[in-house]
């Protein structure tokens, strides 16, 4: 999941690099490194341990000589330690040429068995310089670095995006693709390639998507694309719909609390376009009415957070559908042997487009004759190109790695989809749709409202609760995957043990954690959504209460019933019961981002974790 940027045109690319770079500092943030060639026809880099702040103060402290061709790389560590040494780009051929790497080549120790027993060194334990001495030593056999490059990828296994530039070519970079991100930025007289579009977006909005198995030649006056051996193939352009300053803080203090402000506009604009008058359309499903008909079943693959989104969803997906809906981590649904076939709709849920275990999961069911549709944030991104139908979040770039505006933008879309199928097969009637239309557009400021008028309050309860060691989180029907959310956020950035836990389960074990003090949030159904499910779950708060525990509820404004028996109440605006999780999780985003921030902790880049989880 490393972050990968490239660069050839007239301008220096030092700063063009570490900017691209900066941007994708979310896909991984142990060490990082450039490479340039500099006007004097050689080849110069640096690379080093730590954030990207430490390449730049080092290069600040030592300046390089700078140059117009470059590749830059920010690295999540798979195979060697966070060291300088293991940090890329890699170099070879006498230093002449480097070469950057994303994914895990599978074979590196057959083939660095084979360079070494020939005489080729090593200076690092990564599986990428493998690849480096590969390139060199191809290079060397025929002075043709495109046709080295096509012997090197025909080669490896597993997934990889690679770069590479050699001194010999001044204004030419090299990049394949396999199961890993690339794209193209076209700019005038320059080109760029990146991870994703993020990389060049203050450069230029025109990109091109490579596709797997394809190799790229950058040159300041063109892009050439084919396959891995060597044929030319057709790559579609794309306008990037994100502005640069979108990726940027906007004055908040972290991503993270810039992108927790942008909730009400992430459902908002991934809203636009799609409802008129009452109506559900989303026009990037159009001529695929066929298709919709001809399921009888829908299972939904993600990881993570996105995974939580599509529990929600499944409430609806079933509801307005009527079709039976299952939900699955997209690691555990690929390695078993799931009853799929042509009536399946495999539906996965992605901010990044790029998961691997997501991907893998999607490739598998295409090949298992499912029908895919792709939920995405990420144009050009990989899982939306490998399925039958995309319907995309416009959240903008989630640059803070714990996601927060995607997983409201993810349930949002899933409800558009819910609609529009649940329409097209007759479940729901068009009255229906219209009420339930107007109920999600009338969101976005229910959550403002939240954002307007708790969020002091909510931050300085989570700075108050700095020195918990555990919180739980409870949660019945849809308030279910949100207490799950809960808790992974607060694991993710707070580093505190958090659970969530069905409320109804809470008896058959968990309750057994129960002890004087111990802090449970628990997500308070609407009494008058259903007072059944409301009183269940008073109930279930009763019964830690009598053990000790501190409650925090989340509950809808006016519901006075929790009242006795919450130590904290958090209240949310009133909705309709599946709509009531686009709300309840906004406080929850808030508190732990709050507790990580009194901990002093970087909400961003929490510790071992990336964004884009390339690698299964
Ligand atoms: C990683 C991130 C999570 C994210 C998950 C799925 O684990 O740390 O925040 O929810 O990946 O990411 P995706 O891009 O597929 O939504």
């Amino acid at each position: 999941m490393c972050g990968i940027v490239g660069y050839v045109g007239p301008r220096d690319s030092q700063s063009i690099l570490l900017s691209g770079l900066a941007r994708l500092e979310y896909r991984g943030y142990d060490s990082a490194g450039i490479a340039v060639i500099d006007g004097e026809g050689d080849l110069e880099m640096r690379k080093r341990a730590g954030k990207l702040s430490v390449l730049r103060d080092d290069l600040a402290a030592h300046p390089m000589p700078d140059g117009t061709t470059g590749i830059g790389h920010t690295r999540w560590a798979t195979h060697g330690g966070p060291t300088d040494g293991n940090a890329h780009p890699h170099l070879a051929d006498d230093d002449r040429l480097a070469l950057i790497h994303n994914g895990i080549i599978e074979n590196f120790a057959e083939i660095k068995a084979e360079l070494l027993a020939e005489g080729f060194t090593f200076r690092s334990e990564t599986d990428t310089e493998v690849a480096a001495v590969l390139l060199g030593r191809e290079y060397r056999a025929t002075g043709d670095l495109l046709a080295a490059f096509r012997a090197v990828v025909a080669r490896l296994e597993g997934a990889f995006t690679l770069l590479a530039m050699h001194q010999d070519h001044p204004g030419l970079v090299v990049g394949a693709r396999r199961n890993s991100p690339l794209v193209i930025g076209l700019g005038e007289g320059e080109n760029f390639l990146g991870s994703d579009v993020a990389a060049f977006v203050e450069h230029t909005r025109k990109a091109l998507a490579i596709g797997q198995d394809q190799i790229v030649a950058i040159t300041p006056a063109g892009v050439q694309v084919t396959d891995f051996d060597g044929a030319p193939v057709e790559v579609e352009p794309f306008e990037v719909m994100w502005d640069a300053a979108a990726a940027d803080k906007g004055g908040w203090p972290s991503f993270m609390a810039k992108e927790v402000s942008e909730e009400p506009e992430a459902v908002a604009n991934t809203l636009r376009g799609r409802i008129h008058d009452g109506v559900v359309s989303i026009p990037e499903l159009d001529g695929l009415d066929d298709l919709f008909r001809g399921i009888d079943r829908i299972i939904v693959i993600a990881c993570g957070t996105a995974a939580y989104a599509g529990m929600v969803g499944k409430y609806a997906l079933e509801q307005w559908t009527r079709l039976p809906v299952d939900v699955e981590l997209a690691h555990e649904f690929r390695y078993r042997d799931p009853v799929i076939g042509p009536s399946t709709l495999v539906v996965s849920i992605s901010q990044s487009g790029e998961t691997m275990d997501t991907l893998m999961a999607v490739k598998f069911a295409r090949e298992a004759g499912a029908k895919t549709l792709s939920i995405c944030n990420t144009q050009g991104a990989t899982i939306p190109r490998e399925s039958d139908a995309i319907v995309y979040t416009h959240a903008g770039p989630e640059v803070a790695v714990a996601s927060t505006k995607a997983f409201v933008a993810q349930i949002t879309a899933l409800y558009l989809l819910a609609l529009h199928v649940g329409r097209l097969r007759g479940a729901v009637s068009a009255s229906a749709v219209e009420e339930l239309a107007r109920e999600l557009e009338a969101v976005p400021s229910k959550i403002t409202w939240i954002l307007e008028n708790d969020r002091a309050r909510i931050e300085e309860f989570a700075a108050w609760m700095a020195d918990t060691r555990s919180v739980l989180f409870l949660g019945r029907h849809v308030g279910y995957p949100i207490a799950l959310e809960g808790a992974l956020k607060l694991k993710e950035i707070t580093y505190i043990h958090a659970e969530g836990f069905a409320a109804g389960e809470l008896k058959h074990g968990p309750i057994a954690l129960i002890e004087p003090g111990q802090p449970v949030f628990v997500i308070v159904p609407s009494p008058r959504a259903s007072a059944l499910l409301h009183a269940k779950v008073v109930s279930n708060i009763q019964e830690i209460r009598a053990r000790g525990a501190r409650v925090i509820a989340v509950a809808e404004e006016g519901d006075a019933a929790v009242l006795p028996f919450a130590d904290e109440v958090l209240r949310i605006p009133l909705a309709g019961p599946l709509f009531e999780p686009l709300l309840a999780v906004v406080p929850l985003h808030i508190f732990a981002m709050g507790l990580a921030g009194a901990k002093g902790l970087d909400v961003d880049q929490p510790r071992n974790l990336a964004k884009s989880v390339t690698v299964e």
